[in-house]
């Protein structure tokens, strides 16, 4: 048995207030221990989005009554609250900017609106920003400009990560996360994600377009923000993992109806699928299982100043052989794009403040026990 940390996953989309079928504060942190993952960091795009104290003190209700494992919870960038969000800056867990299509609707198009809240936010505190290719390299000059750290969220494309390994060689203070879907899958998986038949290309757009859609295919459950990347872009992730500072799940739930309806949207489910992932490219050789750690607890918990969770670990069974089914999994979503695949290493008990919180399949704290590391 292989005892590791509690692992921090700072990217994760838990659903409420606004969208309990997809997940909520309880089904997520379910799925977070069972992921091996005892601290989490909620994103503001839910409905209503977090973006002020009010909004803030309803998600942290719902948190504290719910939540299972540790969390913190985002505030959103919008076009007009840069004080609001300022005023309750050290009970988030960081400001997200959102300065490219996605899901829901916090979305910064200013460049004078992304000043504002580089002007206003506390320094020492985390500004995480979806931002990908070009609007990635106007925010990392701004970081410059600002003199303050950015943490660039699921990067994806080599563009991207050379970009960031240059910023950093150059002193500017930008880390990143990347997500296991863009380290394992690519445009390749698609069709088969789509459920497209065979012989059906979907067709290869620039990430930047907005719907990815082609006569006959639907999209489906392959939709995703950013997008499934080239192999090349795959290739320069693995290439580059010394300038990765974090993985993250980006974890976002969507139902297994709404991925296969008319209006597909973007988001892969994570928490339950990441850990065996990595654990079995540490198998293969991709990466050692320090790395592992200092990607998924060292790394997250120095970006966004987590305190330590004291007697909190995860006992893996590193030779367990099986096959990954959303059947078996916390997540409410019902799903996974990595139904089928053989992975190596699986979740036995995860230990949280001294208290058993899972063990072979079981959640064994109740909803409430989590705490909000932000205050
Ligand atoms: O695919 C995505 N889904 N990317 C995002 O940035 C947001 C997320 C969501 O909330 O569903
Ligand atoms: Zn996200």
């Amino acid at each position: 048995m292989l005892k590791i940390p509690g692992l921090i996953d700072p990217h994760v989309h838990l659903r409420e207030p606004g969208a309990t079928h997809k997940e909520d504060w309880d089904s997520g942190t379910s799925a977070a221990l069972a992921g091996g993952f005892t601290l989490v960091l909620a994103m503001p795009n839910t409905q209503p989005p977090i973006f002020d104290a009010a909004t803030l003190d309803l998600a942290l209700a719902a948190a504290r009554a719910k939540a299972r494992c540790d969390y913190a919870q985002f505030l959103g960038a919008g076009p007009d609250n840069a004080r609001d969000v300022r005023d309750v800056a050290l009970r988030a867990a960081g400001l997200k900017m959102y300065l490219d299509q996605t899901y829901g609707e916090l979305r910064l198009d200013s460049m004078l609106l992304w000043q504002e809240h580089f002007k206003t936010w506390p320094k020492h505190l985390p500004i995480v920003s979806h931002a990908e290719s070009r609007s990635m390299a106007a925010v990392i000059l701004m970081a410059a400009i600002y003199d303050r750290p950015v943490h660039i969220a699921h990067v994806s494309l080599r563009e991207e990560i050379l970009l960031i390994k240059a910023a950093k060689e150059r002193g500017i203070k930008v880390t990143c996360e990347v997500c296991p879907h863009h380290l394992f899958l690519s445009q390749d998986d698609i069709p088969a994600l789509s459920g497209a038949t065979a012989g059906s290309a979907v067709e290869e757009r620039p990430s930047t377009t907005a719907v990815q859609k082609t006569d006959g295919v639907r999209s489906g459950r392959s939709e995703v923000r950013p997008r499934l990347a080239t192999q090349a872009d795959v290739d320069a992730l693995w290439q580059n993992l010394d300038i990765i500072d974090c993985f993250a799940s980006d974890h976002a739930p969507h139902t297994l109806a709404e991925k296969d309806g008319e209006n597909p949207p973007p988001g892969f489910p994570g928490l339950e699928t990441m850990l065996p992932l990595l654990l079995t490219a540490v198998d293969a050789g991709r990466l050692t299982l320090d790395d592992l750690i200092q990607k998924m607890v060292i790394n997250p918990r120095r970006v966004f100043s987590l305190p330590e969770q004291p007697d909190t670990w995860v006992e893996v069974d590193e030779n367990a052989t099986y096959e990954i089914r959303a059947a078996e999994m916390h997540s409410r979503c019902g799903w996974t794009p990595f139904e089928g695949w053989k992975v190596k290493g699986k979740v036995r008990k995860v230990m949280l403040r001294g208290h058993e919180a899972y063990r072979d399949g079981k959640i064994l704290v109740e909803a409430g026990y989590g705490r909000n590391v932000r205050v």
